[in-house]
């Protein structure tokens, strides 16, 4: 076994987003394409050698066959040892939490999320720091700038590592530990949580019915909540992962979660319904006939977090991101704890999280988490939802009720417009720009506009700057559009429209959103020429 220099050239558009470097995955798996890029991390991070990392992935296709590859280059680049999940799974969560516990340097996860999974679909690759959370802003322009000059990789010519057997191997020299990828995961959450209650929630006829749709939660989801908690066999559904998610687009929302949502909204409902994505770190909420929109479910969480053991203490503050809906605020505002504004993509919760300044953040892109771990969790929100509903004995539409009529309400809804030519979301988002100020005090259809600007954010903690990260129109009576282009799409472009419209009190409880939203959403579309898309409708409505 020897470790062998490979030579190699720059690969055009090796640019880490906010989740990674994210492509099709026969892009990936394109000669030295994987081994550039995760060349080019060990390079951004001044080398792998003594270093210790968590590998692993959500069972995507090519996930397997990638492990094999950073392994190698692991060892061959002189790192010391590397904790892979068994089988090459690790939900991103997990791995984060493993990350930590271990104290390792960093990790890499492999995933591209939410998206659908393939040869023909996508792949990720993405390295989170030794905090846990993913890679900030500067690790992620030092790797960026390293695909753009590297010369050679290094890589062991070793046999592959046997990734179904649990215990110590080792490759070249270096320590490769197979662990179970539930196992630390499920004692961090006993920890977080009342067990007890939950069992005895379940033990009284409680009915749940959780969707990991193929997708990497199956393995914890059956093990927590069947295999601990006592839920009848049965209740988590799609729960061994498969490579391309059984066809599915794992995203956990009602759109792509229809199966769940049917269920919820059927005769014989159960009483909860929750779904996780592909690599387990989006969750969504569901009670017997009322959705709970992520904006909310953070507000309800936070809300309610001190019945869980783990913060029982008390929360420090509550950050969401700025397209997600204001709920939490209020929430913050009444329990007088601090409460952020951030870009969207959870490294913005970073800093806070270690600084202590904030214990529950969100996105309204259904992504919930705590400071347990440094990256959004869906099973634990999923759990913090099961410990509330079991200490208050209620329904979800009896909390939900509650809530709005304490807090009051935002009726809230993203339209997404998919695959746009580059240019025509440009141009949308430009004259946008240009309104900003004339905007102000006009009336456009019932809506009447009271401030118009483009979200910037100077981190409170660390001082940096992100400006351009969304253009918002406030309107009179507690209206908001948001519009922004996406980070992750792997397609042209996709603008996202973030519609939010506020009641005082808890309104209609089975209200239809899209009713309640008319009047912004034509607003919306009127002031930036929307019809220009070329669409009648979005193709995504969450
Ligand atoms: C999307 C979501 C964002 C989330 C990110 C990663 O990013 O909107 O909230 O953090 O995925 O999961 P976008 O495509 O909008 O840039
Ligand atoms: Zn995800």
């Amino acid at each position: 076994m020897t470790v062998q220099i490979i030579q190699t050239n720059p690969i055009e558009g090796q640019k880490p987003g906010t989740s990674g470097l994210r492509k099709k995955t026969r892009v990936f798996m394109q000669e030295h394409y994987l081994e550039n890029f995760v060349q080019s991390v060990f390079d951004a991070i001044d080398g792998a050698k003594g270093k210790r990392f968590v590998v692993g992935g959500d069972g995507r296709y090519f996930n397997a066959q990638a492990i094999q590859t950073i392994l190698k280059m692991a060892a061959a680049n002189g790192a010391a040892e590397v904790i892979v999940g068994q089988g090459g799974l690790l939900s991103t969560p997990a791995a984060s939490h493993l990350i930590r516990l271990n104290g390792t340097d960093g990790g890499l996860i492999l995933s591209a999320s939410h998206n659908p999974g393939g040869i023909d679909e996508d792949f990720g690759v993405k390295y989170n720091i030794g905090n846990g959370g993913p890679a900030p802003e500067g690790v992620t322009a030092k790797m960026l700038a390293r695909t753009l000059e590297i010369t050679e990789y290094k890589v062991s010519d070793a046999a592959d590592v046997d990734l179904g057997l649990i215990g110590e191997q080792t490759l070249d020299g270096m320590v490769v530990r197979v662990v179970d990828p539930v196992a630390d995961y499920k004692a961090l959450m006993e920890t977080l949580f009342d067990f007890g209650k939950i069992r005895a929630l379940f033990a009284g006829g409680f009915r749940m019915r959780f969707d990991a749709m193929h997708a990497v939660t199956g393995p914890y989801a059956t093990a927590i909540l069947e295999g601990t908690l006592g839920a009848p066999a049965g209740t988590v559904i799609n729960g061994v992962p498969s490579e391309d998610f059984g066809g599915g687009h794992p995203d956990p929302n009602p759109v792509w979660a229809k199966t769940l949502m049917d269920e919820m909204f059927g005769d014989d409902a159960p009483d909860f319904g929750a779904a996780s994505d592909g690599d387990g770190d989006r969750n969504m909420v569901v009670g017997k006939q009322l959705y709970v929109t992520p904006s909310d479910s953070l507000a309800v969480l936070a809300a309610n977090a001190h019945l869980a053991p783990g913060y029982a203490r008390g929360l420090a503050g509550v950050a969401r991101s700025m397209p997600t809906s204001a709920a939490s605020d209020r929430v913050a505002a009444k329990l007088d704890i601090g409460s952020f504004e951030t870009p969207t993509g959870w490294k913005f919760f970073g800093t806070l999280l270690d600084a202590g300044k904030a214990t529950i953040c969100g996105e309204e892109s259904a992504g919930t988490g705590s400071d347990h771990v440094r990256e959004k969790d869906g099973l634990w929100a999923v759990l913090l939802w099961l410990n509330v509903l079991a200490e208050r004995g209620q329904g979800v539409s009896e909390i939900m009720a509650d809530h709005w009529k304490t807090f009051g309400r935002d009726y809230y809804s993203r339209h997404d417009y998919e695959a746009l030519p580059v240019d025509v979301a440009n141009d949308i988002m430009d004259d946008l720009r240009e309104q900003l100020d004339v905007l102000r005090g006009q009336n456009v259809g019932e809506m009447a506009v009271l401030a118009a600007d483009e979200f910037s954010y100077v981190d409170p903690v660390d001082g940096s700057e992100s400006h351009k990260q969304g253009i918002r129109i406030f309107f009179e009576g507690g209206s908001r559009a948001v519009f922004r282009l996406s980070g992750t799409g792997t397609e042209g472009a996709t603008l996202r429209v973030y519609l939010q419209s506020y009641v005082d009190g808890a309104g209609d409880l089975f209200v239809e959103t899209q009713a309640a939203l008319e009047d912004v959403r034509y607003a919306a579309a009127e002031i930036s020429g929307l019809a220009r898309t070329g669409r009648d409708a979005p193709d995504v409505m969450t």
